[in-house]
């Protein structure tokens, strides 16, 4: 079985061809980082008019890629939610058309479990189920991960999201939008620990986050010295610390308490090679394996849509004829 997968959620258009025999065929990216960044975030208006223009070039390229036509293609599954709703309402309708054409099911999938399953792109993928620790833009999660569809949420951000984080310390640090690579490159440029900023709620129990404080600790330890370049090294590395040894503290605990021998890191931040570096060290202290996507399967891509759409076809989903889209949609309620 052969699946046609289309994200657009946000700031990039992503198309992918997944086959259930071969892996994937094809995958085609457009992104509009340069579109937004003159506005310093993504304007949804010019994001929903960007993926108009981009989407059918790229179905075309990927389908050509990928050797597939309407024949070969068994479904179209499409990024639903959570998202910029004006954004995802342009893949949805796209999908629901090529179904309707093609007489091929349209498969909504939720955004965080395309991300969650991205790791089943890579060679040695993990068997569920694992704990997964999903980091972007919009979301900071624990996963409980039983099964395809069966998640549940151990803890997650009762503010700003990890990679929210991240972008807004770059901000105030001079960086272009989105700050989180540049931050952890300028981070590197560091030799000083100099800046060791609060590690928000690692003194009480649970496993949520908060990450808001952060910015205001980096904002006020940059007042009157940020024209020190080497200066704002060493803030952005003592945030960046903080933030991993957070992450990192909250995910040996939902593996001690889980008793889960797997974790996947997943979303945007899951790109951040010093979090990959302190999961690596939990996890062998633990006994237990690390998975993630290649960095490029982190950030938002189509082929983890067009993999989870297969992998919902192979268990039994025929969907419908409705467009789905909706700007908020919990991954607990989804279901198989
Ligand atoms: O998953 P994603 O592409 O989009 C959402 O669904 O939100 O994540 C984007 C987020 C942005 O906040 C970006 O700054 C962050 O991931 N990010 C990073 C890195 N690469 C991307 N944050 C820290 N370190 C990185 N290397
Ligand atoms: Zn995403």
């Amino acid at each position: 079985m052969r699946v046609l997968g289309i994200e657009s959620s946000c700031d990039e258009t992503a198309v992918a061809v997944y086959d259930g025999a071969q892996g994937l065929l094809s995958h085609r990216l457009h992104s509009q980082i340069a579109l937004h960044r003159a506005y310093g975030g993504v304007v949804p208006e010019l994001a929903s008019r960007d993926h108009v223009r981009r989407l059918l070039p790229l179905v075309r390229e990927a389908l050509a890629e990928g050797h597939s036509d309407r024949d070969s293609i068994d479904a179209v599954a499409y990024t639903a939610g959570p998202g910029l709703i004006g954004a995802l309402l342009v893949g949805a309708g796209f999908a629901a058309g090529l179904s309707l054409s093609w007489g091929k099911p349209a498969l909504p999938i939720h955004h965080l479990e395309g991300h969650l399953l991205a790791p089943l792109l890579e060679p040695n993928p993990p068997a569920f189920p694992f704990l997964a620790l999903l980091v972007s833009g919009g979301h900071t999660q624990l996963v409980d991960v039983a099964g395809l569809g069966a998640y549940r949420i151990l803890g997650e951000t009762l503010d700003d999201a990890a990679g929210e984080a991240f972008d807004k310390t770059a901000k105030l640090l001079g960086l272009p939008y989105p700050g989180g690579a540049a931050l952890a490159a300028l981070a590197e440029e560091s030799r000083s620990e100099r800046f060791v900023f609060p590690r928000p709620m690692l003194d009480r129990p649970g496993l949520d986050f908060s990450f808001s404080g952060l910015k205001t600790a980096a904002l006020v330890a940059l007042r009157g010295r940020g024209q020190d370049p080497a200066m704002r090294a060493d803030i952005a590395r003592g945030f960046q610390e903080a933030v991993v040894e957070t992450l990192a503290e909250k995910c040996r605990r939902a593996l001690v308490e889980t008793g889960h021998r797997r974790l996947v890191i997943a979303g945007g931040v899951g790109a951040n090679q010093r979090l990959r570096e302190r999961l690596a060290a939990v996890v062998e202290s633990l006994g237990a394996q690390l998975y993630f996507p290649r960095t490029e399967f982190c950030t938002d891509n189509g082929a983890m849509i067009a993999l989870a759409g297969y992998l919902r076809l192979a268990a039994g989903m025929r969907g419908d004829l409705k467009i789905h889209a909706s700007a908020n949609w919990e991954l607990e309620e989804i279901g198989v």
